[in-house]
């Protein structure tokens, strides 16, 4: 296994400097379009690496989402049903949740012979789009759940983010005009968003009992019933009598965001601690509210995001 990786590093080098390359928002350079999608060189390999060598357990449950729609909250949510306990011996009490879930993206190359933490967590995670997945994953029976959001408060929450991590690392801040204008032409990691969102809810519409698709918002709406609907779906279902315990009330209430982002780990601790490079969790935290874009984009720019999702996705039944 351990020569696996190099050699075929090599190739996927090779595959990538052909790519076609557009700017990254200074801080992702360059991106490169792939099976119809844009991102970095380092996450593509681990990518096509998954693609080439990755094997899902039976029982695996797949995590997917575009970035900044959610997915930690998500990750939280899932973790906390697989796990049950929130006793003190969670590892979510003291790891950002993407700490506590593999990555498939990154995760996995480094690490491709344990798949999964012990005591086995059956989680994986990834930003790829659904016809992105390894076709491993896409022919087994596993199950897929997808998180999304609003564009506009994706594109801002990803604009903030990403200029958070330029400062950390010292890149130049990208403006919100030259972002927004490279978000709107389908530019941006893991975009076009709104291919990114069609390919989860085709799929989801073709298998619904194999793909749950999520909405952020409507989520935040009704934490406890959505929090049952995932539990259900992922084959953890809450019994009767945990229902009388309070037990969905005790994880909604854990994985809010007031909750989350004031654990002593996302305040000040680090993602990925034992990597260089490794950034602050309180990243993922910054306000967790529908409709913040008005406090960024005009409504202009507001109007303008609607009417390319709108007409992305005409006759798909997918409506924002
Ligand atoms: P804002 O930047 O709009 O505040 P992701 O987890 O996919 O990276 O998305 C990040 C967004 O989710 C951020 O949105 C973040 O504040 C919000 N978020 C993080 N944790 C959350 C939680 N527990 N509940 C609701 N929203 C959360």
């Amino acid at each position: 296994e351990d020569q696996v990786i190099p050699k075929s590093l090599t190739k996927y080098k090779e595959i990538i400097s052909t790519l076609p390359q557009e700017n990254g928002w200074k801080f992702a350079q360059p991106l490169c379009l792939y099976q119809g999608f844009w991102l970095t060189p380092n996450y593509l390999e681990g990518i096509m690496f998954a693609h080439e060598n990755f094997k899902p357990q039976p029982d695996d449950i797949f995590l997917c989402s575009a970035m900044k729609t959610g997915t930690t909250w998500l990750k939280a949510l899932a973790f906390a049903t697989v796990t049950r306990t929130l006793n003190s011996s969670n590892p979510l009490l003291y790891k950002n949740p993407h700490d506590c879930i593999p990555f498939l993206d990154k995760d996995y190359i480094k690490n491709p012979i344990i798949q999964n933490t012990k005591p086995r967590v059956p989680l994986w995670s990834t930003h790829v789009l659904y016809s992105s997945l390894p076709k491993s994953v896409i022919n087994s029976d596993c199950k897929i759940v997808y998180i999304c959001r609003d564009p506009k408060d994706s594109f801002v929450s990803l604009w903030h983010f990403t200029n958070k991590l330029s400062s950390q690392y010292n890149i130049g801040k990208i403006s919100l005009q030259e972002a927004f204008e490279l978000y709107c032409n389908g530019c941006s990691v893991y975009g076009p968003y709104w291919d990114h969102v069609l390919s989860y809810w085709k799929a989801s519409q073709e298998w619904p009992n194999r793909v749950l698709f999520l909405k952020y918002e409507e989520m935040v709406k009704d934490a406890g019933f959505y929090l049952k609907k995932l539990a259900d779906f992922m084959g953890f279902s809450f019994s009767l009598e945990e229902e009388r315990e309070g037990a969905v009330d005790k994880i909604v209430e854990f994985c809010s965001f007031e909750n989350l982002s004031n654990l002593e780990v996302n305040k000040m601790g680090k993602h990925r601690p034992d990597e260089k490079g490794g950034f602050d969790n309180n990243m993922y935290f910054r306000k967790g509210e529908i409709g913040d874009w008005k406090n960024t984009l005009t409504l202009e720019m507001g109007a303008r995001l609607d009417k390319i999702m709108e007409d992305k996705l005409r006759g798909s039944g997918l409506i924002f």
